[in-house]
């Protein structure tokens, strides 16, 4: 599966040491010490999400979003409508990044906080002066602020229309970017337009876990996945119209895995499973070419016809729009959580979306996980990721923007210290040995949030917040004051020192020990 051998590395750093010159860049692959340090051009940042942590559902002018109304209806126990406070509290946990020496802050706005009718007619002007307050205190704690436009949420309204199963969505998608453009694109110079889409289309139109709760496997996904393909390049083009200067940058953010294939004389299955996960909504992107992966065509084409349909159900992507998408991208976003095992499978007409692929995912067993069962502790795929990345889309600039595992929220979290290190490690050796253009690693997340359909029982913070308090009182873990200590030496370790337990814990409870 490594497409980049450590041979061909060897090889090609040879003329440059029979010649005892430097001429290239990337440190000698031996040199271990060099291999774990933190170059100039990575910056370390940390992530948070609007829907997630701001809480003040229907404050100051705010109408419901999807998520709002998806969590109140449906009543699973657990919403949002307070979360982490951070609406109230965002110069306490700025000022908590700031401390843990991050330097870049990545989060979202809230879209229907800004637009609450989803109407351009009637701009929220407290929610632009909120979000002014707060860039501007990223600022003035010297980091830079990434701005996410959409992470998931948007005003509730637009359900009622299909959400994104709708073109609406792409008109009301740029209504949207231009008023945030229009008011924040002198503070902010990094901009993402929308946080993994795949995740998005395929539990919100297909599997029905998030709102709107359509379940149209097979097709929903596909469609969904279009529509923000096209919104994402039109908000592109309208600010590399209208805002672009040298020094901005926007892009978009996929969740890949990285795949191992179960039967070793079948690697295909992992090739397969790239382009069913990352490469769907990444080719139309990065490739020279552009357009939908070649086998999710042909196969997704395959399988209608086996159906009876007489068109695909993966819609087509005409050639003004494969032209209007491809290169829409300054930086490859990276959201980077755990692998899976890939597994040819015979092809069933359930008409199930993963089954178009012909490929089994699973996770392997002897993988170690903590309390999120879907996130296995597999580090070296994110170096073999990089890899993938940097030979299939010509190494362009990658920005992790997410990495980070679930815990049960205790302030000594060793697990998730440790996965921090492994990760890091890894990313590092992609980068300094093999040449892996990466420029931003962003831990998921600053705070235990509000975790979507987990709710409260899958917290990611490497700061603790006492949901129970009516303060929601934050307390950083261990692992925080880790990362702290990285940043600052800019290098780690070669072995993983455990650090020892604080004299304070504080666990899931909020007790005291
Ligand atoms: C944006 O600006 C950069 C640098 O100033 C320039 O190279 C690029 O061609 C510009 N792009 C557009 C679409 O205007
Ligand atoms: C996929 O793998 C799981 C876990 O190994 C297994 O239970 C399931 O039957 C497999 N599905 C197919 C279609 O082979
Ligand atoms: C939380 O997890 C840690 C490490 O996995 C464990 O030591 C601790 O007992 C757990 N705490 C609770 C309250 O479950």
């Amino acid at each position: 599966m490594k497409p980049f051998s450590i041979g061909l590395q060897i090889f090609l750093l040879l003329p440059c040491l029979i010649f005892g010159r430097t001429t290239v860049n990337l440190p000698n692959p031996s040199d271990d010490d060099e291999l774990l340090k933190f170059p100039d051009d990575l910056m370390i940042g940390v992530a948070s999400s609007a829907f997630q942590t701001e809480g003040a559902w229907d404050v100051d002018g705010k109408s419901p979003s999807n998520w709002d109304e998806y969590t109140h209806v449906n009543n699973f126990g657990a919403n949002a409508d307070i979360a982490c406070d951070s609406y109230h509290k965002y110069k306490e946990d700025i000022k908590l990044a700031a401390n843990g020496n991050f330097k870049f802050f990545r989060m979202s706005l809230s879209w229907s906080r800004i637009l609450p009718t989803g109407s351009i007619g009637n701009i929220n002007y407290n929610a632009i002066n909120h979000y002014k307050n707060v860039l501007n205190e990223v600022k003035k704690q010297g980091m830079i602020p990434f701005v996410t436009l959409y992470h998931w949420d948007h005003p509730a309204i637009f359900d009622k229309f299909g959400g994104w199963n709708s073109e609406k969505m792409i008109i009301a998608f740029n209504d949207y970017a231009q008023v945030v453009f229009k008011h924040f694109a002198n503070i902010v110079k990094f901009w993402t337009t929308i946080n993994e889409p795949m995740v998005y289309c395929y539990y919100g139109h297909g599997k029905g876990f998030f709102p709107p709760g359509d379940t149209f496997e097979g097709r929903g996904p596909y469609i969904c996945g279009q529509n923000m393909l096209i919104a994402h390049a039109q908000v592109y083009h309208l600010f590399k119209n209208k805002y672009n200067n040298s020094d901005s940058q926007i892009g978009i953010v996929n969740a890949c895995w990285n795949f191992y294939p179960e039967n070793p004389s079948e690697p295909e299955s992992a090739d397969i499973a790239f382009e069913y996960n990352c490469g769907w909504l990444s080719n139309p992107i990065f490739s020279k070419e552009g357009d939908y992966p070649v086998i999710m065509k042909q196969r997704i084409k395959e399988n209608s016809y086996l159906e009876g349909l007489s068109t695909s159900r993966l819609p087509e992507l005409t050639e003004p729009m494969i032209n209007l998408i491809k290169g829409t991208s300054d930086y490859f976003g990276l959201n980077y959580y755990s692998s899976r095992m890939s597994d040819k499978v015979e092809k069933t007409q359930s008409g199930k979306w993963f089954d178009d692929s012909g490929v089994n995912m699973t996770i392997n067993n002897e993988w170690p996980m903590d309390v999120a069962t879907w996130i296995p502790i597999v580090p070296e795929g994110l170096g073999d990721i990089l890899r993938i990345i940097k030979n299939k889309y010509n190494n362009p600039p990658v920005y992790i923007l997410e990495n980070g595992i679930a815990s049960n929220g205790s302030s000594y979290d060793l697990v998730r210290t440790k996965y921090f290190y492994s990760h890091m490690k890894e990313m590092l050796a992609a980068k300094n040995r093999d040449g892996c253009n990466v420029k931003a690693y962003v831990v998921w997340s600053l705070l235990d949030s509000f975790e979507w359909v987990a709710g409260y029982r899958q917290y990611f913070g490497i700061v603790y917040v006492d949901h129970n308090s009516p303060q929601r009182t934050r307390t950083p873990k261990t692992s925080y004051y880790w990362l702290k200590d990285m940043i600052h030496q800019r290098a780690l370790p070669s072995t993983f020192i455990t650090p020892l337990k604080p004299l304070k814990t504080i666990d899931s409870t909020g007790t005291e020990s």
